[in-house]
């Protein structure tokens, strides 16, 4: 993995911008097709899609032909609700960008048929090519995507049952804890792995201990981040706050130090 500690939020979406900015201008989707993107919700990825909306305005990058795969989408909001994860994604990025209304697709939360519809969204995902770029954020409780600690590693796009963790952390979008949905349909963390860079993007204290698991603990369930680690091109990119906890520090500024400038951040 990549650990790559930046010194505040605006830095890290920076950073983050600039890896999404460079395969989006290269083009270097597979068998030379735009990239196929996979999007978090949440926090932490808003001040980089602020960044990339930016570039966008500024004439410095196109998303024309790129398609989207959100992570996932609660059961039972409508996709119209203010909190739904398609309306988040449309109101955050995919509206300020050329990226056509029909290249955004989310597991459809409010489907009758769960099974026939993650069935279908695999499907979706693997006809696109696989996903190109998945960018991440990490839960409180290490959880990625919607896998709540105790998902098997393997899984693919599925229901769960958020965690009391979860809704409470989340409770913050919602008037209140009683409305934060308790299901959810969430690519698994076998579909995760599959994608060909990981990214994810965590800042603040709060983070501190879910990043070090992630990053320093063992690959457990437990901690459904971990399995980063095993992952063959992650990058962590991090505050110092989210990076408070981390006991190896010398070594990921060592690495990062002698990496190629060609390959620089
Ligand atoms: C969002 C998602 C979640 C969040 C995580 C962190 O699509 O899949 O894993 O990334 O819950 O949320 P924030 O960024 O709000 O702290």
């Amino acid at each position: 993995m990549e650990i790559v500690i930046r010194q505040d939020p605006a830095d890290v979406a920076r950073t983050v911008a600039g890896i999404i900015g460079d395969l989006v201008t290269k083009r270097e989707g597979r068998a030379g097709r735009p990239p196929v993107l996979g999007l978090a919700t949440g926090s932490s990825p808003v001040a980089t899609y602020q960044e990339l909306i930016r570039r966008h305005r500024a004439g410095d990058l196109s998303f024309a032909g790129v398609t989207v795969f959100m992570l996932d989408e609660y059961v039972g909001l409508r996709k119209t609700h203010r909190q739904s994860y398609a309306t988040f994604i449309r109101e955050h990025f995919a509206d300020h960008v050329d990226i056509s209304d029909n290249a955004v697709h989310s597991p459809d939360g409010e489907t009758k048929d769960i099974e026939a519809e993650v069935a279908a969204y695999e499907r979706m995902i693997r006809e696109a090519g696989g996903i190109d770029l998945q960018l991440l954020g990490v839960g409180t409780n290490g959880h990625i995507g919607f896998n709540e600690p105790g998902s098997s590693l393997s899984s693919r796009t599925r229901m769960k049952t958020l965690t009391a963790r979860t809704r409470t952390d989340n409770a913050r979008f919602f008037p209140s804890l009683d409305e934060v949905p308790r299901y959810c349909l969430t690519q698994g963390i076998g579909t995760i792995m599959e994608s060909r860079h990981a990214v994810l993007t965590a800042t603040g204290e709060r983070k501190a201990d879910a990043v070090s698991g992630l990053v320093e603990g063992p690959i457990t369930a437990m901690c459904p981040g971990s399995v980063l680690q095993l992952h063959r091109h992650a990058t962590i990119v991090i505050d110092e706050a989210a990076a408070g906890r981390l006991a190896n520090r010398e070594y990921y500024d060592e690495v990062l130090a002698h990496k190629p400038a060609w390959q620089s951040f």
